[in-house]
């Protein structure tokens, strides 16, 4: 067997054999295989796609590329999340607490961002003292303490999906449903859950840019689910606009916890509470035969009674984090001001456009270009304005920060500026009220 074959028949339209998939992925993970075959290979799945089985053979390989995770030590039936990435997604951080409060025990391993999307992992590591990098032999024991433990992916988690995924980012391979699908999935199977709730976003913010595309990505991860023996319920959600009002690290967080005093957004408490009474619904909390909505009104009420921030503290306190004396973690940098930007005419927000307002904040610092790049954790957007608000000319739309303790960039403060006052759209007429959760699918 040679990868020029494999690659030869993959060009040619032809269904590749679970030996042939095998061995790529297994050369792919011993470094025997050349970046330029792989890239060649993934070039051709993106234009011509693979078949269920294809696909399914594909995530099995990359999840046991590597170690799978046994969390049978939860004590209940393990219930896990994932988002497809968005822009101002901070939902893992609400959501973590809030189901420990029904007594789910969530293992959650997550990633840093790269590009306009942010990672769950650089927002907890903007509290000063937080470790994000946990030895899976203390897992357990969080667990016990917390309900909850939150930490980078280990490098023995799908090691196949790591290699190619960093591949497919500078080889334009990454847009593809087969290719995305078996990388959320093998990572997902490998984590060990037994359920899984995937938010899969939905616009010119996300990967899928519109609600057939979202729709066809979740049955393909549900029907890999199936195979693989885990219940999976997809979300889809719109990232026409950011979710909530913030996007930056330390501008999230502190929105986080604004939430948890029940000062939410209501398009970011809906995706919260939704993608929640779905994991809860799965799990074996005795409020799973409740209907969505009876959940949903619950996880409401904990958002804004203190139950979902005790279990916050618990978390940032039980993995060093550092807290204030008002309550409020202590951020590693605080958003100074930078500029603000105003609505140039009357009328009505028709688009907050998601991935410019997360270019925006690449460029102020907040994210990477590369994996290299230092965070500036103060640096990101608030927009003031969203879809379907009236604005006067001269009304402040958002304002762009830095962190108090950085140095900014002229030229990239300028591109920031432009990015983020395009990417508000108007118009005289009162546009369609944009609804957050499009469709759930299972
Ligand atoms: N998230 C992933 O983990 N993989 C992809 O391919 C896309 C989004």
């Amino acid at each position: 067997m040679n990868m020029r074959d494999i690659i030869a028949k993959k060009r040619y339209s032809e269904e590749l054999t679970g030996d042939e998939i095998a061995f790529f992925v297994k050369g792919v993970t011993n470094g025997e295989i050349p970046d330029y075959q792989t890239s060649a290979l993934l070039m051709a799945i993106v234009l011509n796609g693979m078949t269920d089985k294809e696909m399914t053979t594909l995530t099995t390989e990359m999840a046991n590329s590597g170690k799978i995770n046994d969390l049978s030590y939860l004590g209940c039936k393990a219930v896990d999340k994932h988002s497809t990435g968005g822009v101002g997604d901070k939902c893992t951080p609400l959501i973590l607490p809030l189901v420990a409060s029904f007594g789910i025990k969530t293992v959650k391993l997550s990633g840093r961002g790269l590009g306009f999307t942010g990672g769950t992992v650089d927002k907890f590591e903007s509290i000063e003292g937080f470790n994000v990098n946990v030895d899976a032999a203390d897992f357990p024991k969080l667990i016990e303490s917390n309900g909850m433990v939150i930490s980078g992916q280990t490098p023995d988690l799908a090691p196949a999906d790591k290699i190619l995924y960093s591949l497919r980012d500078v080889t334009s391979t990454v847009d593809s449903i087969p290719l995305i699908a078996s990388s959320i999935m093998s990572k997902k199977i490998a984590g060990g859950a037994n359920a899984i709730v995937l938010d899969v976003t939905c616009g010119e913010g996300a990967f899928m840019k519109d609600i057939d595309q979202a729709r066809e990505l979740s049955k393909a991860m549900i029907s890999i689910g199936k195979l693989a023996g885990r219940e999976v319920v997809c979300v889809i959600t719109s990232m026409d606009e950011p979710l909530g009002r913030n996007i930056g690290n330390v501008l999230e967080m502190m929105e986080v916890f604004e939430v948890l005093q029940g000062n939410g957004e209501p398009d970011l408490v809906e995706a919260v509470t939704t993608l929640a009474a779905h994991m809860i619904k799965l799990s074996d909390a005795k409020e799973k035969d409740l209907s969505i909505e009876e959940i949903k009104d619950i996880c409401k009420t904990r958002l804004s009674d203190g139950t979902a921030m005790e279990y916050y503290d618990k978390l940032i306190i039980g993995q060093g984090g550092l807290i204030h004396s008002t309550g409020s973690p202590i951020y590693k940098d605080y958003p100074a001001e930078v500029m603000r930007l105003t609505a140039p005419c009357d009328g009505y927000i028709t688009k907050v456009k998601a991935d410019m307002i997360g270019n925006a904040s690449v460029e102020l610092g907040a994210g990477r270009l590369q994996k290299t790049d230092e965070l500036d954790y103060g640096a990101g957007i608030c927009i003031y304005k969203k879809i379907g608000d009236k604005v006067k000319k001269g009304d402040a739309i958002c304002t762009l920060y830095k962190g108090k303790e950085a140095v900014i960039d002229e030229d990239r403060l300028e591109k920031a500026a432009e990015l983020a006052f395009d990417a508000f759209e108007y118009s005289d007429e009162k546009p369609e009220e944009v609804k957050v959760v499009l469709d759930v699918c299972c």
